[in-house]
C-alpha cells in the first residue's frame, strides 16, 4: 500500500470523541456511508472467517499513557469513573478516536465484579486495586452472596456498556469481560496486588474446601455477569486469567481450568466470540484448545508460531508482541509487526494484540505507528 493509501486508511478509522460520535465519518468507505454497517473485522477474524486484514486492538488499551485519561481522571477518581455510566463510556471510546483500532474493550476492572457478592474494593493511586475483607478461611467463602440478579450494584457497567454500544454502533464492536475466577479470587484472598500471591497459593492447598467454595461462587456470578453483558450490548467476551501462570500445568489444569470451562459453556448462548487468556500457562496449550474459548490469547511468553502449531485449526489466536517493544523505535515497532503478522498467518484467524497491557508510560505516538503498521502491512 502506497503511503497515502495508508494515511487515508487510518483517517477513514478517525472519528471525533463522544460528543461527537453520532456524526461520525464513514469508516468503510462509500457502502458503509449509506448505512450503518460496522466494521466487523475484529468478530471475522474471531471466527476464522476471510479478512481484508488484520485487526488490532491492545489490551489496556484505555489508560494512563494516555493524555485524553489522564485529562479526565484529573477530575475524578479511578473508582468513580468506572463507576459513572457516561465517563466510562468515554474513556471506552478514546482509543478508538485516537488510534484507529478495530475493538474497543469496555473500560472497567476485574476486581469491581465481586463488590456485589460482599467484598469491600479500595483503589489507591499507588498500590492500584485492593479488598478491606479478604477471604481466608471456609466461613468468610460461606459468607458471599451469589446475587440472583447480576445488575444488582452493577448496573453501571451495563448501562455504560449500553452508552458504548450505541456511540460506537457505526465503528468497531465493543468486548465486554471479566477476570477469570481463579485471577479474581488471587485478589479476595491476597487483598490485592502481590508478586508471589503466597497467601492465596497456600489456602488454595491448606483450605481447599475454603478455596472450593469461593471458586464456584464467583464463577457463577462471573457467568451471569458476562451474559448480562452480552445482553447489554457487547460483541465478544473476554476472560482476563492473568495469575494463570501462579499454579503448575497439573494444578492449572485441575483447579482453575475447569472453571474457565465452565463459564464459557455457559456463554455459548450468547452467540459471541468468547476469547480466553491465560497469562503464563505455557505448557497447557494443548487442554486451553478445548476450553470452550473462541479465540485463544497469547501472552509474550511464547512464539507466536509454536502456539499456533500445537492449537490447530478449530480457535483463532489473539497477540502477542512483547509490551515493552512500544518503548523501542519505530522501525523496530514495524518489524515485529511484520513478524508476528506472518506468524498468524497460519492461524484459522489473527487479532493482533500485545503479548500483555500497554505499560503504562508507552509513548503514543509509538501506539499509534503499530497500529497503522499493523493495518497497512497485513492489507492483502
Ligand atoms: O483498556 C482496557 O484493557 C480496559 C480496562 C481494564 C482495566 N483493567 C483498567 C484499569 C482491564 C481489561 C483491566 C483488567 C485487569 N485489572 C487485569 C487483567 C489484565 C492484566 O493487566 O493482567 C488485572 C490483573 C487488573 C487488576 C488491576 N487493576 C491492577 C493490578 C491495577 C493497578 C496497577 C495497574 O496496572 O494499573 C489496576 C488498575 C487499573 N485497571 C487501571 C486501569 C486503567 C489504572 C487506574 C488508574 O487510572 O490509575
Amino acid at each position: 500500500m502506497s503511503e497515502r493509501d495508508a494515511t487515508d486508511f487510518a483517517r477513514r478509522r478517525f472519528v471525533k470523541g463522544v460528543g461527537a460520535a453520532l456524526t461520525v465519518a464513514p469508516l468503510m468507505g462509500d457502502d458503509a456511508a449509506a448505512g450503518s454497517q460496522m466494521n466487523d473485522t475484529f468478530l471475522k477474524a474471531c471466527r476464522g472467517a476471510p479478512v481484508d486484514y488484520t485487526p488490532v486492538w491492545m489490551m489496556r488499551q484505555a489508560g494512563r499513557y494516555l493524555p485524553q485519561y489522564q485529562k479526565v481522571l484529573a477530575q475524578t477518581d479511578f473508582l468513580t469513573a468506572v463507576r459513572t455510566p457516561e465517563i466510562a463510556a468515554e474513556i471506552t471510546i478514546q482509543p478508538v478516536d485516537i488510534f484507529g483500532v478495530d475493538a474497543a474493550i469496555f473500560y472497567s476492572d476485574i476486581t469491581t465484579v465481586v463488590v456485589p457478592m460482599g467484598m469491600d474494593l479500595r483503589y489507591s493511586d499507588d498500590k492500584g486495586p485492593s479488598y478491606a475483607n479478604p477471604v481466608r478461611t471456609p466461613a468468610d467463602a460461606d459468607r458471599l452472596i451469589v446475587p440472583d440478579d447480576p445488575a444488582d450494584g452493577l448496573s453501571f457497567v451495563y448501562e455504560a456498556q449500553k452508552i458504548c454500544a450505541r456511540e460506537l454502533a457505526n465503528r468497531v464492536p465493543l468486548i465486554g469481560f471479566a477476570g477469570a475466577p481463579f485471577t479474581v479470587c488471587a485478589y479476595m484472598v491476597e487483598g490485592g496486588p502481590s508478586h508471589a500471591f503466597s497467601t492465596y497459593r497456600r489456602l488454595i492447598f491448606d483450605e481447599r474446601a475454603a478455596f472450593t467454595t469461593l471458586m464456584d461462587k464467583v464463577s457463577q456470578h462471573t457467568a451471569n455477569y458476562l451474559k448480562a453483558q452480552a445482553a447489554a450490548g457487547a460483541n465478544a467476551l473476554m476472560l482476563f486469567d492473568s495469575n494463570a501462570g501462579l499454579l503448575g500445568p497439573d494444578d492449572y489444569e485441575s483447579l482453575n481450568l475447569p472453571y474457565v470451562r465452565r463459564i464459557l459453556a455457559a456463554l455459548k448462548d450468547t452467540g459471541v466470540p468468547l476469547i480466553y487468556f491465560g497469562l503464563g500457562a505455557h505448557s497447557s496449550l494443548a487442554a486451553i484448545r478445548d476450553c470452550g474459548a473462541d479465540v485463544i490469547s497469547i501472552d509474550y511468553g511464547l512464539r507466536l508460531n509454536e502456539a499456533v502449531a500445537q492449537l490447530g485449526q478449530n480457535v483463532s489466536v489473539q497477540g502477542n508482541i512483547e509490551p515493552y517493544v512500544l518503548y523501542d523505535s519505530k522501525a523496530e515497532i514495524r518489524r515485529r509487526v511484520a513478524e508476528t503478522l506472518a506468524a498468524g498467518k497460519a492461524a484459522r484467524g489473527h487479532v493482533f494484540n500485545l503479548g500483555h497491557g500497554v505499560p503504562r508510560y508507552s509513548p503514543v505516538d509509538n501506539v499509534k505507528a503499530m497500529v497503522d503498521a499493523v493495518h497497512e502491512l497485513s492489507q492483502v
